[in-house]
């Protein structure tokens, strides 16, 4: 029997469904005290989940606002193309400005517009049906794209192995099995003695809600920590490897994930311990040289200030609250992809993986 068989969850949840236009969104907000099914039929409030973080992860964004331009699309009224591409533009950039940092988010809207401008002689009601199947698409990729990248990565492991990760980048954060958490997935189905660390991630707490919950859920050895504990855990021998995702890589390799990894990624060189980035060819940007150009996105800082509705610092303290970082390429050990594994020169590596993307 394989070890998928032995974890009947082993692929972890699926928290992006839908049906006949409705979208419906595992709130992730709720978890992991609550499993809460959001539904959703208006491009408007499928933005909203968006920012409002439902449904938050660079490659589920991306597959969510496809969904959003569809149901978008699916609500003009209009009998002509250039009607019909007019509204639709619009809808896009609704959805564009939703996160800034993720690039999946610009990638998956980007082909749906394509779609659409690849098929100009097509009825308004033909091109609805167009967007609703490349929606899908999209959806349904990311899942083989996450187990591709889960077999590359997994080569990268020993057969027992401790893994240290930051923020959420698993099942919860994609169509479904993830992309660090992939890695993780695919070398427990391997048969590896695999056991992970999960940073908290604070403010928003990923790790704590998120990455515990779902790898709880799979049976996977799991020890929750807290963010300032990971140069203790590396430096006592506990850490072997660390995996992180991201949110958009820059032509150089350099890499934009969740706060707090940049911290982790020069821990990692200090104690010699090798840092692995698990990303989809989607959240490559060849347009962008280096990290320095990646948009942070800055959120409320009532994050740090409360807890839910516990407050926890003075009231009109000053807050700074950047929800992302740039780990330098130098700090990157290897890049894992669905195309394979880049390592050292990554401005060729890289472009060379979207080249086989396109
Ligand atoms: O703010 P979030 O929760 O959307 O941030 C998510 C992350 O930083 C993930 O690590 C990243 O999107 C990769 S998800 C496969």
């Amino acid at each position: 029997m394989s070890n998928c068989a032995a974890f009947p969850n082993a692929g972890g949840i699926r928290p992006i469904r839908y049906a006949d236009g409705i979208l419906s969104l595992l709130d992730q907000r709720r978890l992991p005290n609550e499993e809460l099914w959001l539904e959703y039929s208006d491009y408007r409030e499928v933005a909203e989940a968006i920012r409002s973080m439902v449904v938050r992860g660079a490659p589920a964004i991306g597959i969510t606002a496809a969904y959003g331009a569809f149901l978008g699309a699916r609500a003009i009224e209009a009998d002509n193309y250039a009607d019909f591409m007019n509204a639709f533009n619009k809808i896009c950039e609704v959805l564009a400005t939703t996160r800034p940092t993720a690039i999946n988010l610009c990638w998956a809207l980007d082909r749906m517009k394509s779609l659409a401008q690849a098929n100009a002689e097509q009825s308004p009601n033909n091109l609805k049906i167009g967007l609703e199947y490349e929606a899908m698409a999209i959806a349904e990729e990311d899942v083989r794209i996450n187990m591709n990248m889960g077999r590359h990565g997994n080569t990268l492991l020993p057969n027992k192995v401790k893994i240290l990760t930051h923020c959420n980048a698993g099942a919860l954060a994609t169509g479904g099995y993830g992309t660090a958490l992939g890695v993780i997935r695919a070398a427990v189905a391997a048969g590896k003695q695999v056991s992970v660390y999960a940073d908290e991630t604070r403010p928003f707490l990923q790790g704590a809600r998120l990455t515990a919950w779902e790898l709880q859920r799979d049976g996977i050895e799991t020890t929750l920590i807290c963010d300032n504990m990971a140069g203790y855990m590396m430096a006592k021998g506990e850490v072997d490897a660390v995996i992180v995702g991201a949110d958009r890589i820059a032509a150089n390799g350099d890499v934009a994930n969740k706060i707090g990894t940049y911290t982790v990624a020069v821990l990692a060189k200090e104690h010699n311990i090798p840092f692995y980035v698990a990303a989809p060819v989607s959240t490559i940007d060849l347009k962008l040289s280096d990290g320095s150009k990646i948009p942070i996105e800055e959120r409320d800082g009532r994050e740090i200030t409360h807890l839910g509705d516990q407050q926890l610092a003075p009231t009109g303290i000053a807050t700074c609250n950047p929800a992302f970082d740039i780990t330098p390429a130098r700090l990157v050990s290897a890049i894992i992809t669905e195309h394979g594994v880049a390592k050292g020169n990554y401005l060729e590596q890289l472009a060379g993986f979207v080249r086989q993307s396109r």
